[in-house]
């Protein structure tokens, strides 16, 4: 599969639960504000069960959503609708990167191409039935860039394999 300049940002918790009934089964401020941070003024890739929870979109990120319905369309000119993993492109441009951002079904359909993850690990569980693929043998810790008692978030890089 060829890989691609995505990275997929995802906060789970211990068992890699990520959603329940189509919302976040936790409030993390902390880790919402990075999750905004980290992705203002990109392109950020969502499913379209996820885009129909999100309470809020902003004017200055590219949004492209994954749909197969043909008919489903947005009247914000910031709302690309596309219907297949192809269209989404492989790099950004202009200084966009281009965040995968859930939900489950999307992440699991991306995973094979993002060179990197960007995890909130959160240290304890909770109740849902969402989750984040497995990924750890493909990719590599590379850098801690916040920790406490609550949570880590991490960045990984996909394992080169050598030939
Ligand atoms: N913890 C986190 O970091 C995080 C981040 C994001 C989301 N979430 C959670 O994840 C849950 C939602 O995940 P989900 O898996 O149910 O839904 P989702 O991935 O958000 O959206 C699934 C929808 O995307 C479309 N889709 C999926 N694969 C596609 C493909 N290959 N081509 C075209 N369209 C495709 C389909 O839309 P149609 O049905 O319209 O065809 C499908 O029903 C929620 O609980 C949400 O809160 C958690």
């Amino acid at each position: 599969m060829k890989e691609c300049e995505w990275i997929s940002i995802a906060a789970m918790d211990i068992n890699r639960v990520i959603g329940s009934e189509n919302k976040l089964p936790w409030n993390i401020p902390k880790d919402m504000n990075w999750f905004k941070t980290a992705t203002k003024g990109h392109i950020l890739v969502i499913g379209r069960k996820t885009f129909e929870s999100m309470k809020k979109i902003y004017s200055e990120n590219e949004y492209y959503i994954l749909t197969r319905n043909r008919n489903y369309t947005s009247d914000q000119v910031n709302v690309k609708v596309i219907h297949q993993i192809e269209e989404i492109p492989d790099t950004g441009s202009e200084g966009k990167k281009v965040w995968i951002c859930g939900g489950s079904e999307i992440y699991k359909a991306t995973i094979g191409k993002c060179k990197y993850l960007y995890i909130t690990q959160i240290k304890r569980t909770f109740e849902g039935n969402k989750y984040f693929p497995e990924f750890e043998s493909d990719f590599y810790l590379e850098q801690v860039f916040y920790e406490d008692e609550e949570i880590s978030i991490k960045k990984y890089i996909r394992v080169t394999k050598g030939v």
